[in-house]
């Protein structure tokens, strides 16, 4: 939820520092903070509620030379949002400082512990008992009493720890929570992820779960909780700093939602041949387990659950398995019966989603094989498959997710494909029009943001309304629930998603003038059966926007505004017709003056229950 940068080199640690909170505040924005220890060893802490700007303000003039430091971008999960709460944390002395993201679930047994034995805790936060009990350990070596400390810890937690004797030296720790580490030559750091530190280099370790890292200006030392050397591989990142930039665009969800015919190519290759067949090679070890599974279940949260909708009926479609998709978060509960020939298919964007690993890794261990659908190289889900799928979208900066849930569709449906294929239940014809139209996905992708032109205008007219329903049917309902979601989030409009055919079971009551429709009235086996319910709508008044095929002529007698989008594969129907919708959403929340990027009360990167 939070964001964690860590310096240790020859060159000034604020700058850097600050620069890399600042491609972290996507995970997370309601206080910042940063400690640096200075040429002379004093400490500096400066920390502050709301955005990273503030921070900046506040140290403006007074950032001292210094070559070690941390710094951390919150979302408040433990305390109030307050200058108080900002990380870091100091123990009693002030040598031990502690960046954390996670959650401390012991915190109030070790707060009443570390109070009883005489130290005196400030905030209100989990992360500050941590100080504390590095503090107890502490005998002369950091990464020691880390470890030690690290033992009465249970949770899960990235934290970075520096103290202010040992002044080129941080410890990093990670379980549950990413971490990654940065090598330079002749400097190093620690942070969240590597959005941070791109633009200083792109040697990186991922630690693992309980990976702590000694890391010193020229290299790093990993070991295990109990003080086992480990070896953990050096990945070089093939994303560019300015891939993580803006690009031209006002905002990173408007670049995200207009390089989306980018990320599909990008996506898509190595995954369908000229000729049409479509086939995951990483896929290939688990063809054998793809014959004699008997059903699929899907797991997922958010934007990435209305992905996996559309995974789960085409799996069901074209391999004839039983295929559902439940949330995370019931899952993990009230799991579905499952056994060994249970599939187990987990959709995150991040790939830190903890209400996503949970489940997964509970299905692991009843013998489940797994397959992983994530953007994040490296993340936790990764260490829970059997195989693993990348979105390969690049990274996602704006918290509303775009162009990954596109890529998940698509990445989705090529592991329907894959699994029909090893089945012996998808025709050679099918295949070849389902890779044809995935071929071609990009360019129309490229075509809806053209045709999208007017969608601008069309939110500022809207812009106003007192709620919006989304309706659609079969592949097009999760485009539906997707659209009503993207609005939500960045206009702050009520919204909701609905099955078409469920609209006159309650939700018709909600539609007036004031109340317009959205429907995403795609080409397919149920367009008529859609439009009737359109019909529903409009005889209440409500004012109907339609996401429409090209060459539907007729839509304009059932609709106020239509977008059209290209013809294309039913199964990928949603990938084209959320184009708009997203942009619908976007607009009407400049329209309405909100902060796209960061809208209110979300993180990029839900890592707590
Ligand atoms: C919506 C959004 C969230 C995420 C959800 C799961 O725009 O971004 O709903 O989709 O928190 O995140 P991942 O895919 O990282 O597991």
């Amino acid at each position: 939820m939070c964001g964690i940068v860590g310096y240790t080199g020859p060159r000034e640690a604020g700058p850097i520092l600050i620069e890399g909170l600042g491609r972290l505040e996507y995970r997370g924005y309601d206080s910042a903070g940063i400690a640096l220890v200075d040429e002379e060893g004093a400490l500096f802490v400066e920390k502050k509620a709301g955005k990273l700007v503030n921070l900046q303000a506040a140290i403006a003039d007074r950032t001292p030379h210094a070559s070690l430091g941390v710094a951390h971008t919150r979302w408040a999960t433990h305390g109030r949002p307050n200058d108080l709460n900002a990380h870091p944390h100091q123990d009693c002395t002030g040598e031990i400082t502690v960046v954390h993201n996670g959650i401390i679930e012991n915190f109030r047994e070790l707060r009443d512990e570390l109070e009883a034995r005489g130290h005196a805790l400030r905030s209100e936060t989990d992360t500050e008992a941590l100080a504390h009990l590095v503090e107890d350990a502490y005998q002369g070596d950091l990464s020691a009493a880390v470890r030690e400390a690290l033992g009465r810890v249970e949770g899960a937690y990235a934290l970075v720890v520096m103290h202010r004797g040992e002044r080129s030296r941080l410890i990093g720790a990670r379980h549950n929570v990413p971490l990654v580490v940065g090598l330079n030559g002749e400097e190093s750091f620690l942070a969240s992820d590597v959005a941070a530190i791109l633009a200083h280099t792109d040697k990186v370790v991922f630690l693992q779960e309980g990976d702590i890292a000694d890391v010193r200006p020229t290299g790093v030392t990993i070991t295990s909780l109990t003080g086992e050397p480990l070896d953990r591989p050096v990945s070089t990142i093939d994303w560019t700093p300015e891939a993580a930039e803006k690009g031209g665009h006002a905002t990173f969800m408007e670049k995200e939602i207009h390089e989306q015919p980018e990320a599909l190519a990008q996506s898509l290759a190595g995954r369908v041949s000229p000729a049409g067949g479509v086939a995951a090679p990483e896929l290939d070890e688990m063809a054998d387990t793809f014959r004699r599974v008997t059903r699929v279940e899907l797991v997922a949260c958010g934007t990435a659950y209305y992905a996996a909708m559309v995974g789960a009926a085409a799996l069901q479609e074209w391999t004839g398995l039983p295929s559902r998709v439940t949330v995370g978060s019931e899952f993990r509960y009230s799991p579905p019966p499952v056994d060994t020939n249970t599939l187990v298919v987990a959709v995150t964007q991040s790939g830190e989603t903890a209400d996503t690993i949970a489940p997964t890794r509970w299905a692991r261990e009843q013998g489940c094989p797994i397959v992983a659908i994530t953007n994040t190289v490296g993340s936790a889900i990764t260490r829970e498959a059997d195989a693993v799928m990348f979105l390969q979208a690049g990274p996602e900066i704006a918290v509303a997710a775009s162009k990954t849930f596109v890529t998940q569709v698509t990445t989705l449906v090529t592991l329907a494909a894959t699994i029909a294929k090893a089945r012996g239940a998808m025709a050679e014809a099918a295949e070849l029009e389902l890779g044809a139209a995935l071929r071609h996905l990009p360019e129309a992708a490229a075509r809806t943001l053209e045709l999208a032109a007017h969608v601008p205008a069309m939110a500022q007219r809207y812009a106003g309304s007192r709620g919006f329903m989304f309706i659609g049917r079969g592949y097009s309902f999760p485009a539906a629930l997707e659209g009503a979601l993207k609005l939500k989030e960045v206009s702050y409009i009520h919204a909701e998603g609905y099955a078409a055919g469920e609209l006159k079971h309650g939700p018709i009551s909600l539609l007036d003038a004031e109340c317009p429709l959205v429907a995403v009235a795609t080409r397919s086996r149920v367009y008529d059966k859609l439009m009737s319910n359109v019909m529903e709508g409009r005889a209440r008044d409500a004012r109907v926007i339609a996401v429409a095929t090209e060459g539907d002529e007729a839509i304009g007698r059932f609709a106020d505004e239509v977008v059209f989008v290209p013809p294309t594969h039913e199964a990928l129907s949603p990938v084209l017709a959320v184009i708009p919708l997203q942009l619908f959403a976007y607009h009407t929340a400049l329209a309405r003056g909100n902060d796209v990027d960061q809208p209110r009360n979300l993180a990029k990167s839900v890592t707590v229950e």
